[in-house]
């Protein structure tokens, strides 16, 4: 995106310090709240479609309560999904400011895709609280057929919606992660660079699966936890409501959870050489050591289906987006290294330019500077507490540096005047007042 670099500046070398842990955090926030969102819609529209087919409504409450539970308010969902991926963009625009390769217009094109998403799933969501309103009238009564058929409109409607959420949230995903794979890779950013060679890419699919198989694993611990483990879990729910719960939820959280480090393992394959450094063992260490926890734990739950961890799996899920987000970040900084330097290298240049605009500005400022800092102590013709300028500037006869460099850094000249104080000018803006005066001299 050629528009983007005439707004964003090349980032220096503690600046992207920063950079990294923001972007560290809001991919905290970002990847577990889209993995939740991807899996509870899956869930719920396979629920709701089984309830439909077979006329168990125990199917369709287990769809509703998914989604109802797992996806938070709108508000909520845009501050948890879509602002995290407005600075995820940002923060990639300015370290990959300068870079021909096609990562910052995907992670655009993945954020207008996830909007539109989220959206439908929203939508997907209403028509089920317009479903939970229609059927307690049903139960007082007869409604008429008008509504009945309004009814199944909106359900039709819902379900369409639904489909069309979750295919555009599977595309922005694929998108997103084909999109953070290439930046950090720089030995492909030629290479890969349109939409198609994504389809092809090998490292691609590979992250791409190990997003699919965390969102899997963190909404299975993310039900067992709001259904069974927080606030004593769901209330009034029938035995076998509970049972399909428990073992469809463990299922998803144990298989996503073992599919991770095959994954992981396969991406470092894949990895460049400049990529590593010990740090990223250690966190790659880290990750793995905390999946093997979770699905420990996860295994305990589903033998003696104890709801005791459902807590601590669920949070040690955190952990694990936190030591590979880490890891990840820090593959991509260290094969990064050269074009950072290049960064660093253009953002002095760039401050040194700055510089010089402001020299080109104050030139033409010379008679600010004077009516702003010289004049309450300089006329030209008159005694003030300084010396006039007729007086004294002549002796510098046409010499603008020397001038220059006594206004830059006045020096004890006339015992019969007080020292002048230092104005705190830069060098450039000395010149400026200095040729100011000097012209005006000359010309009287
Ligand atoms: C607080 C009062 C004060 C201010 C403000 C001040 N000056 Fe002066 N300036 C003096 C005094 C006093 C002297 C005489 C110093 C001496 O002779 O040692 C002086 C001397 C000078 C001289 C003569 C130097 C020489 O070689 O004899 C120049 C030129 C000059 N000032 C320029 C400036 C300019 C340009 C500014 C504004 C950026 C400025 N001054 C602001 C008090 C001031």
């Amino acid at each position: 995106m050629n528009i983007l670099d005439q707004f964003v500046i090349p980032p220096n070398q503690e600046h992207i310090g920063l950079l990294t842990v923001m972007q560290i955090i809001s991919l905290l926030t970002f990847l577990p709240f889209v993995g939740l969102m991807l899996g509870s819609s899956v869930f719920s529209v396979f629920y709701n479609r089984k309830g439909k087919k077979t006329g168990n409504a125990l199917y369709v409450k287990i769809a509703k309560d998914i989604i109802d539970k797992l996806t938070v308010g709108k508000a909520a969902g845009f501050a948890l999904g879509i602002l995290p991926l407005i600075t995820i963009f940002l923060i990639y625009a300015q370290m990959l400011y300068g870079a021909k390769m096609i990562s910052i217009s995907l992670l655009f094109l993945s954020l207008v895709l996830y909007i539109i998403g989220f959206i439908f799933m929203y939508n997907y969501k209403s028509a089920f609280q317009f479903e939970t309103i229609f059927n307690s009238i049903k139960k007082d009564g007869s409604v008429p057929e008008e509504a009945a058929r309004y009814e199944s409109k909106v359900n039709l409607l819902g379900m369409r919606y639904a489909v069309w959420g979750i295919t555009l949230l599977f595309i922005a995903s694929f998108l997103f992660v084909g999109s953070t794979t290439i930046a950090a890779k720089p030995a492909i950013w030629a290479s890969v660079d349109n939409i198609l060679k994504l389809l092809l890419s090998a490292p691609i699919w590979i992250n791409y699966l190990l997003f699919v198989s965390t969102s899997f694993a963190i909404t299975g611990g993310a039900i067992l936890y709001f259904f069974f483990g927080w606030q004593g879990g769901i209330a009034g729910a029938t035995d076998e409501y509970k049972e399909e719960v428990k073992k469809f939820a463990a299922v998803s959280a144990f298989v996503g959870s073992l599919l991770q480090p095959v994954f992981i393992f396969a991406g470092t394959l894949f990895m460049p050489l400049s990529g590593s450094s010990s740090g990223v063992y250690v966190f790659a260490g880290f990750t793995l050591l905390a999946i093997l926890i979770v699905c420990n734990l996860l295994y305990y739950i589903y033998k003696n289906s104890d709801m005791r961890f459902a807590g601590a799996v669920f949070f040690l899920m955190f952990f694990v987006f936190t030591f590979s987000i880490v890891k990840d970040q820090l593959t991509f900084n260290n094969s990064l290294k050269d074009h950072f330097l290049v960064l660093n290298a253009k953002a002095e240049e760039l401050a040194k330019e700055k510089e010089g605009m402001i020299v080109q500005v104050n030139s033409a400022d010379g008679e600010k500077i004077y009516n702003e800092k010289c004049i309450a102590c300089h006329k030209f013709d008159v005694k003030l507490v300084g010396p006039p300028y007729q007086e004294t500037v002549p002796k510098y006869s046409g010499d603008l540096k020397k001038l220059a460099a006594f206004v830059y850094n006045p020096q004890k000249v006339n015992p019969s005047y007080p020292a002048m104080p230092n104005q705190g000018l830069k060098m450039k803006e000395a010149e400026a007042v200095a040729k100011f005066i000097m012209d005006k001299v000359s010309k009287k």
